[in-house]
């Protein structure tokens, strides 16, 4: 492993020519970054604003775990994201956030999990139906992008609210969130273009599609409220849900916050690194072999456990490595509320940090040929060299994914029903390429011929 260099600050006219020319490619920019000045932390300086990228596990698991009071969510989610994705979990910091993880947090337990786990199994049966029904109509490509989309946004709202969303639905909320994600980092990336924005109708687009959103989920609560018999599912929880040691719910405001938020930070990394295991699996035959023996040996039941879902083993190793090489949400962000020093490596007051994961994970000082999909690195022998702290899809600390192993049950009984359904190849030519937003996901799609298994 070699010795990291500390304090590297990067020269403005360095970012300023690199920045224009990868602006479409933040993660090839930080990248090239990080080897021109050979080191895994760099500073900035832009006009008054001091910012901090690091792919070090050590001052990761400093800023988030070992010190994290010192290190909020910077105002680019707690202002600009949280301006049209509501005040939720993912989007407040301190005292508020603090009291809504607490009320929350039982929701996610295991047991609760457990119970959703019937009705997500029977969802992802009914969406494979759909999938072999287009083929046998004579669809001979689908997107996989595409299809894991509407597979995760039924999921996620089955468990909220115990129904069935139509095709209407899922297009309202992915054009939502899309336009969510595009429209936060317009104002980060470019401020002064608001004007700009405001004359074009781009605003008024986008923030018409967040409206269909809260249109949407607003009538959901509005019929909960009224409901005398209501399903046990997350909007039960969130409407029953009291305050420690007092009587008092949450307002339908703050409802529809909490309800915005599953859906922003819960479906799209879950479609994301879905799509990405597939097409890593059609690009490694060897592994998927391996893996359709695993699924061949298991019968999962109608009303599968968590225990028998995180048993089937090589799947979950599978989409672990998945995760490790496309790591859904690529940063995590935060702010220093104070100057701190972490192994010389000096922070000051009101910095912003982004804690570069996609990096973290293709570490060459961590992980041997790093850029190779081999899911043994997460066997049962393999397991335990892994370095701690190289490996954080879902984050660390009191901030970890409140939804971490919901989307780990998702995920393995989305892969599992798959590879029993289907065979599927790439079309080729095929180039993948990210989409580099808040998450990153494949830019044109992920188009892919199946062949129903008989
Ligand atoms: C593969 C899927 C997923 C990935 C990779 C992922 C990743 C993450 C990460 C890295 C964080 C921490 C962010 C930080 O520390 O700043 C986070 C937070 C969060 N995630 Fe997930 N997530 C996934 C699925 C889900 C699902 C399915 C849900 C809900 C059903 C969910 C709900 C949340 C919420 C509410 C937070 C904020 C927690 C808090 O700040 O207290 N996530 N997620």
């Amino acid at each position: 492993m070699t010795m990291s260099k500390t304090n590297v600050t990067v020269p403005l006219p360095y970012i300023l020519f690199n920045g224009v020319r990868h602006a479409k490619d933040p993660i090839h920019l930080i990248s090239k970054t990080l080897n021109v000045y050979d080191t895994s932390t760099y500073h900035l300086k832009v006009a008054r604003s001091k910012r901090m990228l690091t792919q070090d596990p050590e001052i990761i698991n400093h800023v988030l775990q070992k010190n994290h009071k010192n290190y909020v969510k910077s105002s680019i989610v707690t202002d600009v994201l949280s301006k049209y994705a509501g005040k939720g979990l993912l989007t407040t910091n301190g005292d508020y956030w603090l009291k809504q993880r607490r009320l929350i947090q039982p929701g996610f337990h295991k047991h609760k999990i457990d119970e959703l786990l019937t009705d997500m199994n029977a969802v992802i049966l009914s969406m494979l139906d759909d999938i072999s029904a287009k083929i046998a109509n004579g669809q001979s490509q689908i997107d996989a992008l595409d299809e894991m989309t509407r597979m995760t946004l039924k999921i996620v709202s089955k468990a909220l609210f115990s129904s069935d969303i139509t095709d209407e639905q899922i297009n309202i909320l992915k054009d939502g969130v899309q336009s969510l994600q595009e429209i936060t980092l317009k104002e980060v990336q470019s401020p002064m273009l608001s004007g700009w924005r405001k004359l074009s109708g781009y605003q008024r687009r986008s923030e018409a599609h967040l409206h269909q959103i809260y249109e949407l989920v607003s009538t959901y609560i509005r019929e909960r409220r009224a409901d005398p018999d209501p399903p046990s599912d997350l909007m039960s929880m969130l409407l029953d849900a009291r305050y420690e040691g007092t009587d008092e719910g949450m307002t339908d405001q703050q409802i529809l916050d909490e309800i915005l938020i599953i859906f922003v930070a819960g479906f799209e990394t879950t479609t994301n690194a879905l799509t990405f295991c597939l097409y890593l699996l059609s690009q490694d035959a060897a592994v998927l072999q391996k893996l359709k023996q695993e699924v061949s040996q298991i019968k999962l039941s109608d009303n599968p456990s968590v225990r028998e879902v995180m048993g089937m083993r090589y799947v979950t190793q599978v989409i672990s490595e998945s995760m490790r090489l496309f790591p859904p949400a690529w940063f995590i962000d935060r702010v220093a509320l104070d100057d701190d020093e972490i192994n010389g490596e000096t922070v000051a007051k009101g910095e912003i940090i982004a804690l570069y994961t996609y990096g973290l994970h293709r570490s060459p000082d961590y992980w041997s040929e790093p850029d190779r999909f081999d899911p043994d690195r997460f066997s049962a022998e393999n397991k335990h060299k892994i370095t701690a702290n190289t490996f954080l899809p879902f984050g660390k600390g009191p901030r970890l994914c409140i939804g971490a192993q919901f989307a780990q049950m998702e995920m393995n009984l989305v892969l599992y029903h798959f590879i029993k359904r289907f065979d599927f190849k790439l079309v080729e030519p095929y180039q993948l390429e990210l989409d580099t937003k808040i998450t990153i996901r494949p830019k044109h799609g992920m188009p892919m011929i199946l062949t129903p298994l008989a």
